[in-house]
């Protein structure tokens, strides 16, 4: 977590800082801060968000060629203005920012009490400050050696910039474990956690890996390892356009995200979906599918919504493919001593590709033999970059903190690889596999069918605008489907909500049942939509109040519940990406009434690179 940008070149940083910073906030928004080199080093720093920072710094001196910003998710020490970033060490002579946590902190910190050092702030980051500028006035070295020589007394994850006094016209970058992209321009350089603050001002970036330092002035990148190993710099060209960081006229990236549905999921099928062949290609793991096909059997390792996309997934490799599959918390999986066989598949679910607990199961899946692959939304991030191989959703960027697009991209890469895999396997028929091609296709307008009610599911949230509890059900393919709807209610309206397998209602959460419980129900014409229309019964006899999402033209449900949601027919393997859609703008708005930040709920990030 945590959003880091840095600036060396000719114009004027702040504006670029502060631009880069506010594309940044999905990282984080506890504090903000930004430093910027004149004949001294400037920091500007406050609790709250960019906009806070801004009027923070107004009126004050704020020119400087050269840079570091950062947008921060609060982990040692509460957010309040000390513990912002950027930190400059006890002597003044380095300021830092750093997005990752120093796990050894307390102890350099203690060494570094009896040497003398005093801290101001309860992070991590100034320990590190510290102890960079304590080797440094130690020993006769250089900036650069001093920070090389700090990282090897480090355990735990950073992305860092550092600017020393003693040389002005440089930054220092390094990264392990926390992102950290470097953009190429003409006598300048741009850093950041990612590429969006980047993508306007150049499409040349290098990728830092683990382990690299970067030494930059502005007309010179000199890259190498902690360990001084020269490194040719690798740069590549960014595939990432302006208009798809902005809001583009909505009023928040969520609903822009929800609404650009109908064509994400075309951006994640085309070219490897063909109804004229009749076939599924999926070139980043073509080479592997003969593993796949062979597999013990599959685990889906991922965090909160992709999670639920892998819950998804389970039943679609068990029913098209025929492969067990165990879908794992990858915050559990890593450190519970799992059983991984080598002709398991272990496969990694990340929108991101930076959440550091996936990211750490990918590394033990790896250790123990294991084929390891990844489904994932950001190019070039450090999953992708870490499995065997993998397949991209190409969702294009999702900025909203509660994930929407990226689930159904999700969803609808595991039924492309399900359906690839059970046909090879031959256990998908054919008449089954050209069905769900072209049902595939449909999908794009049926989404739109969805998005056109709206209005519709804008005033029937409005009902539900007080409720402080809500249950959501569904059965089969559309169980995940409920724990998802929760899950988006939860993280952004603040209302508790539980997601349930429909039958496993009787078994508990019954008892909670009264007239003041919302029950959002997905209840599409599948095979077991007989024993959720008796789910439905049994809520209603208990004067719980259900909104049902039910297949177009259903008439039992529609007379049984308060409200439904129409949604176009398709085949029950596909459904969930139509179902979760009614559930998604439901707690969007529900949110909005409320008065919630939807896009940056409180005490949430979006790219979580903590454990
Ligand atoms: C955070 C985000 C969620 C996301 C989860 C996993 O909690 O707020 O939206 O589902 O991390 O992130 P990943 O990037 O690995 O999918």
């Amino acid at each position: 977590m945590c959003g880091i940008v840095g600036y060396i070149g000719n114009r004027d940083a702040y504006p670029i800082l502060v631009k880069g910073l506010k594309r940044l906030e999905y990282r984080g928004y506890d504090s903000a801060g930004i430093a910027l080199r004149n004949d001294s080093t400037q920091v500007y720093k406050c609790k709250g968000k960019v906009a806070d920072l801004e009027s923070h710094a107004s009126g004050s001196d704020i020119t400087g060629k050269i840079g570091i910003g950062h947008t921060r998710w609060a982990t040692h020490g509460e957010p309040n203005n000390e513990n912002a970033h950027p930190h400059k060490s006890m002597n003044g002579k380095f300021t830092i920012i750093h997005n990752g946590i120093i796990e050894n902190y307390s102890l350099l910190k203690k060494k570094l009490g009896k040497r003398g050092y005093k801290f101001e702030s309860d992070t991590d980051t100034e320990v590190l400050a510290n102890l960079i500028e304590y080797i440094y006035r130690k020993g006769d070295v250089t900036a650069e050696l001093a920070v090389r020589l700090a990282l090897t007394k480090v355990v735990g994850a950073y992305g860092l910039v550092v600017i020393c006094e003693d040389t002005p016209h440089q930054i220092i970058a390094a990264r392990k474990g926390s992102p950290l992209v470097i953009g190429v321009g003409n006598g300048e350089y741009f850093l950041a956690s990612d590429a969006t603050p980047i993508v306007e001002y150049t499409q040349s970036v290098i990728y830092l890996n683990d382990n690299d330092v970067a030494i930059i002035s502005e007309d010179e990148l000199v890259l190498k390892t902690i360990y001084n190993d020269k490194l040719t710099p690798h740069i590549q060209n960014l595939e990432l356009d302006i208009d798809q960081i902005e809001k583009g006229g909505y009023e928040h990236f969520m609903l822009k995200e929800i609404f650009e549905q109908t064509t994400s999921i075309h951006d994640t099928i085309r070219g490897r979906i063909s109804v004229q062949k009749g076939e599924v290609f999926l070139g980043g793991i073509q080479d592997i599918i003969p593993n796949v096909v062979d597999a013990r059997r599959i685990i889906i390792i991922a965090c909160g919504t992709s999670w639920h996309a892998g819950l998804v997934g389970e039943y679609l490799f068990e029913d098209l493919a025929r492969i067990p599959v165990e879908v794992e918390y990858a915050s559990e999986f890593r450190y519970r001593n799992p059983i991984i066989y080598k002709d398991d598949i272990v496969l990694a679910i990340s929108q991101s590709g930076e959440t550091a607990d996936t990211l750490a199961a990918i590394k033990l899946a790896k250790k123990s033999g294991a084929t390891v692959l990844g489904i994932c939304n950001v190019v070039g991030a450090s999953i992708p970059r870490e499995t065997h191989a993998g397949v991209y959703t190409h969702a294009g960027p999702e900025i909203g903190v509660a994930s929407t697009k990226a689930f159904t991209a999700q969803v609808s890469v595991l039924a492309m690889m399900a359906m690839l895999v059970g046909r090879k396997k031959d256990c998908l028929s054919e008449e089954k596999y050209i069905n769900l091609i072209n049902e595939f296709y449909k999908l794009p307008e049926k989404i739109k069918s969805i998005l056109e009610q709206d209005n519709y599911i804008k005033e029937l949230s409005a009902k539900y605008v007080e409720s402080p509890n809500a249950m959501y059900l569904g059965r089969g393919y559309l169980f995940p489907v409920a724990l998802e709807g929760a899950l988006k209610l939860k993280e952004i309206s603040y209302i508790h909500a539980e997601g349930y397998p429909a039958a496993e209602m009787k078994h508990g959460p019954i008892a909670l049942i009264d007239e003041h419980m919302p029950v959002f129900i997905a209840a599409t014409k599948d095979k077991s939509y007989e024993k959720i229309v008796s789910n439905i019964q049994e809520v209603k006899a208990r004067k719980g109040n259900v909104i049902a999402i039910v297949t177009e033209g259903d008439t039992v449900i529609k007379e049984m519940a308060d409200y439904v949601v129409e949604i176009p027919e398709t085949c029950e393997e596909l459904a969930p990406l139509l179902t979760v859609i009614p559930f998604q703008l439901i707690s969007y708005y529900i949110a909005v009434l409320r008065g919630c930040n939807v896009d940056q709920p409180r005490n949430l990030a979006k790219s979580v690179t903590v454990e």
